[in-house]
């Protein structure tokens, strides 16, 4: 796989503030790559940086092999996908396309004949003569693709394209973008504080948090082994519930819970070993029989028809666990929940990492 986008050792100050810290980064061609994290973590500054709008502060930056470091925007052939407000409004959607390539000196035919061919790849083609005030927000979406596709660019970077639409267009334009992605065999970077949207369209996830990558790797990699308690929190909803306990020996813990109740894992603890054990709301079960668990009370039931959230409450903390189907329960009720070993996730307290 040739990477299109590599980045070596890559930090970034604002003045005091270190906003990348040693960013390594290796964007394959034709891949889809997610920047999620938290508001502020750095996820604009990393794009920004790709696309020559900022000036990184050390490290390396190569675009197709070629070192691009300290590159004017306009060299290296990258195209930012803004979202869809940034349509020029006194303009039909035919010369929003024609735009790009007009600035490049491009004649009026030639640029008609390609706005012709982006139309017909984004679906716009019956709606060249309208203006963005006449077009859907999801049509409008579209429009301000095609402004980057038309460009051919070597690869194309979205900054929450989709942050201001409602959640069934957002849902929608999600497939429509990855398959346009796909069509165009392009090379994407798509920056979103949504983990869900990262989940679902990407092929590879970044994970950042105050200006670090905390881990990367393909969507369900991390959602199977997240490498630290910041990346089990944050990806998957809802959220990895985290119960603080103890080593027992052998492949048991103590959960720090009322009538310190025992669960086995599928690893050896040391005795005595302070652990954060990390339990997903959907490998909890409700346990019906017998089987061996541990009991908590109901503070609180939802159900959307096809799955039940059920909360459980423990002093100041709580355990969510998600159920399909419908189960009798009220608030108050003692539930038994079961898990099986090899679900357990176990960090380490105090830095947090994958024990
Ligand atoms: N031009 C700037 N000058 C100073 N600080 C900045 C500037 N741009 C961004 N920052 C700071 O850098 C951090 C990362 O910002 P940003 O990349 O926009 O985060 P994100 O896109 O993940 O929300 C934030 O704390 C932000 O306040
Ligand atoms: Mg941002």
């Amino acid at each position: 796989m040739i990477p299109q986008i590599e980045l070596t050792g890559v930090n970034k100050h604002y003045g005091a503030y270190h906003a990348l810290k040693n960013i390594n980064l290796t964007i394959d061609k034709g891949s889809f790559v997610a920047l999620v994290g938290p508001s502020g973590c750095g996820k604009s500054t990393l794009l920004r940086s790709l696309a020559g709008l900022e000036k990184i502060s050390e490290g390396r930056m190569t675009i197709a092999g070629e070192d691009m470091r300290d590159a004017p925007p306009r060299k290296r052939d990258i195209a930012m996908v803004f979202q869809s407000y940034a349509l020029y409004p006194h303009m039909t959607v035919e010369e929003n396309l024609m735009y790009p390539l007009r600035m490049r000196g491009t004649d009026k035919a030639a640029a008609k004949i390609k706005a012709a061919d982006v139309a017909a790849i984004t679906g716009l083609s019956g709606l060249l003569e309208r203006y963005p005030r006449q077009l859907s927000g999801g049509q409008r979406q579209r429009v301000a693709m095609g402004r980057a596709v038309i460009r051919n660019p070597k690869a194309f970077l979205f900054d929450e394209p989709l942050s201001n639409l409602d959640a069934a267009l957002r849902v929608s334009m999600r497939k429509e973008i990855r398959s346009l992605h796909d069509r165009l065999g392009a090379t994407s970077v798509y920056v979103t504080h949504d983990q869900i949207e990262a989940m679902t369209m990407a092929d590879h996830v970044v994970v950042m948090k105050d200006g670090v990558i905390e881990q990367q790797g393909a969507p369900l990699e991390l959602y199977d082994r997240p490498a630290n308690r910041f990346v089990a929190g944050f990806i998957g909803s809802p959220a990895m519930n985290f119960v603080a306990a103890t080593g027992a020996g052998g492949g048991r813990v103590v959960l720090d819970l009322p009538g310190a109740p025992e669960i086995s894992v599928s690893q050896s603890v040391e005795t005595s070993r302070k652990l954060l054990v990390g339990l997903r709301p959907e490998h909890l079960k409700v346990a019906h029989g017998e089987e061996a668990g541990f009991t908590l009370p109901v503070s609180l039931i939802e159900s959307t028809g096809s799955l039940t959230y059920i909360v459980l409450g423990f002093g100041q903390s709580e355990i969510t666990v998600v159920e399909q189907g419908r189960e009798r329960v009220q608030p108050g009720d003692n539930l038994r929940l079961t898990i099986e070993p090899g679900l357990v996730h176990l960090f380490d307290p105090e830095t947090g990492r994958r024990v």
